[in-house]
């Protein structure tokens, strides 16, 4: 018989972007509902490039949830820092001995929405990776280069061979996360690297391919950066999410823009994906005959790459003939943001405090 129920340790989010504001208390809570912890990515406005900003970013994040879920005091955010060529030595002292901030992330300058502040030189950097190794502190990645001659699907694998490589035989002993892999050469990439590198995986990039974004009419919201590649890095990508193997793990990259910003002329990169993404991983494991491994992909594997303990208390996904209906958007005060659909029916469901929703 097929297995229609599923307990697994409470699941962490390895990368988010909740943004601020309104949009803040809009998507924060739908990430909270399911996950356990949840790194935040930096990049706001203005960005998230110290300590103190990054507490007090911290504190909008939990006044959000617990506005939304009164009573509900579980959720815990882990920060990051926004490198820049400025970031001192001193300020990744201060980031590591504050507990709450778990990486350092990169924006390649130009690669992605609010990377403007991010580095252009890596040799301006290297001081503070250096720092960061003797903080334990770990580097996460958006790992594509931003040079306009390079064609937008190479991006991930130039970025591997200009950038990433290079760092890497530099500074071995520097822990990090390439976030959001979408291609079979990044995979192949961190299988063959041994310790010190790990990959974050999207709901998205096990689903998609650049067609579902570009043929028989542009889908905007199946845009994000890195795009989907061919089917053969989908294949690559879905493999290595679903095969234990405890370098890969769960990173939503649940990035809300309002519908403005994503219909328009000139869209920006991302994809809003924290209602569906638990229903979403477990049909992809159920389709690949893995669903003994979607706890580690989930939930085990991220806190041993980031040395933290897994969770104590679990969740139960149950399986329903009747797929699970979900809002196809959220309406925020900056407009609505559309759900992640990936366009298959979507069977799996968590159950929500003990009783099925
Ligand atoms: C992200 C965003 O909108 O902040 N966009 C995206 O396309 N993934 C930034 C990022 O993670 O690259
Ligand atoms: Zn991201």
């Amino acid at each position: 018989m097929s297995t229609t129920r599923l307990t697994i340790r409470r699941p962490d989010d390895w990368h988010v972007h909740f943004r601020d504001n309104d949009m803040l208390r809009a998507v924060a809570p739908c990430t909270a509902r399911h996950f356990g912890r949840a790194i935040v990515m930096p990049n706001i406005v203005p960005p998230v490039t110290t300590t103190a900003l990054a507490a007090a970013y911290r504190q909008r994040i939990l006044d959000a949830i617990h506005e939304a879920m009164p009573g509900d005091s579980r959720f815990e955010p882990y920060m990051t820092l926004y490198l820049t060529e400025s970031t001192t030595r001193e300020e990744i002292v201060r980031a590591a001995a504050s507990g709450f901030i778990k990486a350092v992330k990169l924006f390649p300058a130009g690669a992605t929405t609010n990377s403007e502040n991010g580095v252009r030189d890596m040799d301006k950097v290297m001081p503070v990776f250096e720092q960061m190794v003797a903080s334990g502190l770990p580097l996460s990645v958006h790992g594509e280069v931003a040079d306009a001659e390079v064609d937008i699907f190479d991006r991930e694998a130039v970025f591997i061979d200009r950038v990433l490589d290079p760092l890497r035989k530099r500074l071995p002993e520097l822990r990090i996360i390439l976030e959001h892999v979408t291609s079979a050469v990044a995979v192949d990439y961190v299988q063959s690297a041994g310790h010190n590198l790990a990959a974050t995986i999207t709901p998205h990039h096990l689903v998609l391919t650049r067609n579902a974004m570009l043929a028989g009419g542009f889908r905007p919201h199946y845009y994000c950066l890195p795009v989907a590649k061919r089917a053969e890095d989908r294949s690559a990508v879905r493999k290595a999410a679903v095969s234990g193997d405890a370098r890969f793990f769960f990173g939503s990259d649940s990035a809300p823009h309002p519908r403005q910003a994503k219909e328009c002329a000139k869209g920006s990169g991302g994809i809003f994906n924290a209602p569906t993404a638990l229903s979403c991983l477990a049909g992809v494991f159920e389709q690949e005959g893995k669903l003994e491994h979607l706890e580690s992909f989930v939930a085990l594997n991220g806190p041993a790459f980031y040395n933290q303990p897994a969770a104590t208390d679990r969740i139960t996904l149950f399986r329903q003939e009747q797929p699970l209906e979900f809002p196809h958007r959220i309406p925020t005060a900056d407009g609505p943001v559309t759900v992640f659909d990936p366009g298959f029916p979507l069977h799996w469901q968590v159950e929500d405090h003990g009783e099925p929703e």
